[in-house]
């Protein structure tokens, strides 16, 4: 078995696959409540809050699934990127749990995972392939040549896009995570959407993505507008209009530059419905095979590391013991890809 550990941010998770990649378990611990009412994750409560549920995650792991450390075949964690506090502490969970069992430790890249959370297979992902992933620590654009190396072909330039669905659900004081919250206010929406107007977008490639300027014309609106019953559900709607618009933009470029005959779309913002019927809009007019990653999947998730991992242990892919210093992304992961930033002609 490979057990997968997952704490790059505010999700502790914890899977168990046997070597056929079934799953044995697999658990999200969410630290939602605790991080609420500060409308966004503070790193130093995350960290404090992986180190107190992860043990007795890993515990449960085994006894539900009713299997035992000594099956283990290696121990998978998410190397980066993330939060340095919370990455510490599942990195050094992993090594505990690993090094008595002189077990393989398996550094997995949580974007790479995020995109193998998009198939079933990784023999999906073949071709010409494109992948984005899209969550509130990322907005990341890459080309797939030859699975599991990614190389980086756009990014946000400041924001993620889930950290503009959460800053506009806090200016409208709904709860966090903004963005379920304001897909669940936009369906209430009777009236005709605003535009967000914004000065021009200054971005290095036109497929670059930029989202603060959206964040601040969103606050501009609201104070001229006003919140109340009617008009909140208007400015969820509008929001969420203007973000899928964004980037609806950039994948339009994207597709029309790249002609990828995959494309992959994982991380926390592909749930959003708005955005999964605009792709299969796109997917469907370009002859694309669209993977979208299952709703369950796309947030946080350790079956995606332990998937991942499990396959990247197989390729040989791992650090055997005694493991050498060991250090979270971005240090050191020339093993598992490699990172270009072409840009477009
Ligand atoms: O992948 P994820 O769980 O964690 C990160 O790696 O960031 O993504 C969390 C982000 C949050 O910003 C959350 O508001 C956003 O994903 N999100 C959504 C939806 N569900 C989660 N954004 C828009 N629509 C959704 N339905
Ligand atoms: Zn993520």
């Amino acid at each position: 078995m490979i057990i997968g550990i997952e704490t790059s941010c505010d999700d502790t998770s914890v899977a168990l696959v046997d070597m056929t990649g079934a799953v044995l378990f697999h658990r999200i611990h969410s630290q939602e409540n605790l991080h609420e009412s500060f409308g966004g994750v503070v790193p130093e409560v995350a960290s404090r809050a992986h180190v107190d549920v992860l043990p007795s995650l890993v515990r449960e792991a085994f006894s539900v699934s009713r299997t035992r450390p000594g099956q283990l075949a290696g121990v998978a964690v998410t190397r980066g990127p993330g939060l340095l506090g919370s990455l510490l502490t599942g990195m050094a969970y992993a090594k505990g749990l690993a090094a008595p069992l002189k077990l393989p430790l398996i550094g997995v890249d949580h974007i790479g995972a995020h995109l193998r959370a998009c198939v079933e297979s990784a023999d999906e992902i073949r071709g010409k392939a494109i992948g984005l992933v899209i969550s509130g620590g990322h907005t990341h654009l890459f080309r797939i040549d030859k699975w599991p190396e990614l190389i980086l072909l756009s990014q946000t330039v400041d924001d993620a896009a889930g950290e503009a669905f959460d800053k506009g659900a806090k200016i409208l004081g709904l709860s966090y995570p903004g963005g379920p919250s304001i897909q669940k206010e936009a369906l209430r929406n009777t009236l005709p959407l605003l535009p967000l107007t914004r000065k021009n977008i200054r971005t290095e490639s036109p497929w670059d993505f930029s989202f603060s300027g959206l964040k601040t014309a969103f606050a501009l609106l609201v104070q001229k507008v006003g919140i109340t019953p009617l008009t909140r559900p208007q400015l969820a709607a509008s929001l969420q209009q203007a973000i899928v618009s964004h980037v609806m933009d950039r994948m339009e470029k994207i597709v029309a530059c790249e002609s990828p005959e995959v494309l992959l779309v994982g991380g926390g913002v592909s749930a959003n419905a708005l955005l999964r019927s605009r792709l299969e809009e796109l997917a469907l007019a370009c002859g694309m095979v669209l993977r979208l990653s299952p709703i369950p999947l796309a947030r946080d998730n350790a079956l995606m590391i332990a998937r991942h991992g499990r396959e990247l242990y197989l390729a040989g892919h791992y650090f055997p013991y005694p493991y050498k210093a060991l250090f979270p992304y971005p240090r050191d992961l020339s093993d598992v890809r490699s990172r270009k930033t072409p840009r477009p002609s």
